[in-house]
């Protein structure tokens, strides 16, 4: 008997950039109510105690775990030596395997402050910390929010006035419309350009709350510049709802030899990029009838609402352009490709177990103190000593 429990123990590797991580995986009943407990915790942990332990990134580990067993938990006991999996944690799969539900996670789902916060952090612009002063406010609904007179960044009003088209989920389908867009656009201005669909959908999912695209040119430094062209162009055309670009430059987008920058935690990077809104035609209506002006950043959130209302042939969806010098260009493949919790896990693993700096950028060695650059995803992973990873299973 006891041969058979050890038998059935999961063996797990420590680090999730070392697990092979499907999106359809064996353990979705346990995975749904730890979804909830770290959405919870997110809501509930300050910004600042990010230094100290966190029971939301705990949660995500143990997410992490659930999500690469090769099979359904059946016993807590054949996870009870797993790293990352704590006591309250077994708890919680022990009611969840006999109950079929769990009590904290039911207590959650009905609280008034988890749904709200979960209403307020799903506006584009609006982090934990502002959905927290909204809620501490006393506001109950999106209305609410947009009746309140408080200055609201840009971002925050695009985002409440299109709420509803950018909750609706990208499909595979509108993020290859917006990447043919794109290319045609980019390529008109510098051919021989590459545009990748990374995120979500290069690891097969096949909704998305985004479309985010990797422009690069195999000639370095041919890149420079081609940002604000393609913007201007995607204006000239209407498309543009609302961007913002960060411009970088030249010296800050190139990965320096120095190591700067905390490597772990952090997964901003020093790319030219432009997060934005775009005005998505139907598939399949007449492409003739765009948008608004130009720039409506100076518009009234209360013209923006009847905009979003009114009948109009396109759809608003949230876009993340970035460009990426050739030379990092499969470093910052892998870095937005992700997902979140992998990346966080690759670079820890870089630092701890390697002694090496790992970000979007490049991977610096600081025992021998080079750079190794890489002509390709595989030898990104071949430099971490780790087995190669395909997209489609950094699903943590
Ligand atoms: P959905 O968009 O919800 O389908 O999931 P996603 O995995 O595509 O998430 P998201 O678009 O937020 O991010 C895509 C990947 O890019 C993730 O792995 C992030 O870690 C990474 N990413 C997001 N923002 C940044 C950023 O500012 N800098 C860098 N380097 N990476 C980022
Ligand atoms: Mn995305
Ligand atoms: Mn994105």
């Amino acid at each position: 008997n006891y041969k058979q429990t050890k038998l059935n123990c999961f063996q797990v590797d420590p680090y999730c950039c070392q697990r092979r991580t499907p999106l359809q995986h064996h353990n979705k009943l346990l995975t749904d109510a730890f979804e909830i407990l770290e959405e919870n915790a997110e809501y509930i942990e300050s910004s600042n105690d990010t230094k100290g332990y966190s029971r939301n990134l705990a949660y995500r580990r143990v997410l992490a775990v659930l999500r690469s067993l090769p099979q359904a938990v059946t016993s807590v006991k054949q996870i009870k030596d797993v790293k990352h999996i704590g006591g309250h944690s077994q708890k919680i799969i022990q009611e969840l395997l006999e109950e079929k539900c769990c009590l904290e996670v039911e207590e959650i789902k009905r609280s008034v402050r988890y749904n709200k916060m979960k209403l307020f952090t799903g506006v584009f612009g609006a982090g934990v910390s502002t959905a927290r002063r909204w809620y501490d406010t006393g506001m109950t609904s999106l209305n609410d929010v947009i009746q309140h007179n408080e200055d609201r960044s840009t971002a925050q009003k695009y985002g409440l006035a299109f709420f509803d088209d950018l909750n609706m989920p990208v499909l595979k389908a509108e993020a290859e419309q917006v990447k043919s867009i794109v290319k045609n656009i980019t390529e008109s201005i510098l051919p021989g350009v590459s545009v990748t669909v990374t995120g979500g959908f290069r690891r097969g999912k096949t909704v998305g709350h985004d479309i985010d695209l990797l422009i690069s040119h195999p000639k370095e430094g041919a890149e420079i510049g081609l940002l604000g062209k393609i913007l201007e162009k995607l204006q000239q055309l209407n498309l543009i709802l609302y961007g913002s670009h960060n411009k970088c430059t030249y010296s800050e987008r190139h990965f320096t030899e120095e190591p700067r920058d905390p490597p772990t935690n952090s997964q901003m990077d020093h790319f030219e990029k432009w997060f934005g809104i775009i005005g998505l035609p139907k598939i399949s209506t007449e492409k003739t009838v765009l948008i608004a002006e130009n720039d409506a950043s100076d518009k009234s959130i209360k013209d923006l609402v009847d905009l979003s209302k009114s009948e109009k042939s396109w759809t608003a969806k949230r876009v993340d352009l970035i460009i990426v010098p050739s030379s990092q260009y499969f470093y910052g493949l892998v870095g937005w490709t992700g997902n979140k919790m992998f990346n966080r896990d690759l670079r820890l693993y870089a630092q701890k177990e390697l002694n090496m700096r790992l970000s979007s950028h490049g991977l610096y060695d600081l025992t021998k103190g080079c750079l190794l650059t890489s002509n390709s995803e595989e030898e990104v992973f071949k430099y971490l000593k780790l087995p190669v990873i395909p997209p489609e299973l950094r699903n943590c």
